[in-house]
């Protein structure tokens, strides 16, 4: 993240003031602190808790996140013949269609490990928004940023159920490893649509519970153990449709899949 400045009377960073272009107000109003290197829209307010995100705001979690635990647990879920993570990444591109100059919404984007790859494809002109509820994954976020001076890469705090972006701010957003962890998964859903400018895209790695019979049983059961939601691939085409979605793929593995849809 180009640019952080040492105390509050000094100019914010390019990436922050273009990132607050986009809020609404009153979020476009909040102060940014340099000190976290992140513009925190909903302040002292308390992180959801459930079973699911207690783990996204321990400091332990977040150092060890992009290295060990995304890679190790999503491998768990998504089977040995799942996407590894550099397809992951490859494909979360392509969905989005990402180019030059594209505005991107990184939405759940815990210590940034999709956000920085998309702000190096889309630099210099375009911007990509870091966005998550987590102050210790963003604490993480900004200090990875800065470890190789990502341009075009600003990070937001806020929560899921109602973003604070003007309506048709983004290229294209991209939800990975998090929808299922919402508080109102579908209402997040029309979110990302409002958010989104007409024909952008939208790319979402999920829960899938499709299979039926003893699969379906045991992730349903570690749904309800750990307050992650699961759902079923017509579930998700549903609910992509009712939020103003056309499907361009969706791709099941283990008990995960991948969807990317266009907002027509
Ligand atoms: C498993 S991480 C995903 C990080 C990254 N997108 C990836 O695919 O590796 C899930 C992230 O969702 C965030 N999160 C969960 N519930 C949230 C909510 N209601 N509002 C904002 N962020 C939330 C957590 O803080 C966490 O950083």
């Amino acid at each position: 993240m180009a640019g952080a400045t040492s105390n509050k009377t000094k100019a914010e960073p390019d990436s922050i003031v273009r990132a607050r272009a986009l809020l609404k107000s009153p979020a476009a109003k909040r102060e940014f602190d340099p000190k976290t290197g992140f513009l925190d829209v909903i302040g002292d307010r308390k992180e959801p808790v459930n079973p699911a995100t207690i783990a996204m705001q321990l400091p332990l979690v977040s150092a060890i996140y992009e290295r060990w635990w995304r890679p190790g647990l999503t491998r768990i879920a998504k089977g040995l013949n799942g996407p590894s993570m550099s397809a992951e990444y490859a494909s979360a591109h392509q969905l989005l269609k990402i180019k030059r100059g594209d505005t991107v919404l990184d939405l759940a984007c815990g210590p940034g490990n999709f956000s920085r790859r998309f702000a190096r494809a889309v630099a210099p002109d375009g911007l990509v928004v870091g966005y998550d509820g987590s102050k210790s994954m963003l604490d993480r976020a900004v200090h990875e940023a800065a470890q190789d001076e990502t341009p075009s890469l600003a990070f937001v705090r806020g929560e899921a159920t109602a973003l604070p972006f003007k309506a048709k701010s983004f290229d294209s957003v991209c939800c990975f490893a998090a929808l299922h962890m919402f508080p109102k998964p579908f209402e997040t859903l029309a979110e990302i649509a409002r958010v989104l400018k007409p024909g952008g895209h939208v790319a979402l790695l999920t829960t899938n519970v499709s299979a039926g019979g003893l699969t379906a049983f045991s992730a349903n059961a570690f749904g309800v153990a750990s307050g992650m939601k699961m759902f079923k691939e017509d579930q998700m085409r549903a609910e992509l449709k009712k939020a103003g979605f056309k499907i361009d793929s969706q791709e099941a593995a283990g008990a995960t899949q991948m969807i990317g849809a266009v907002l027509v």
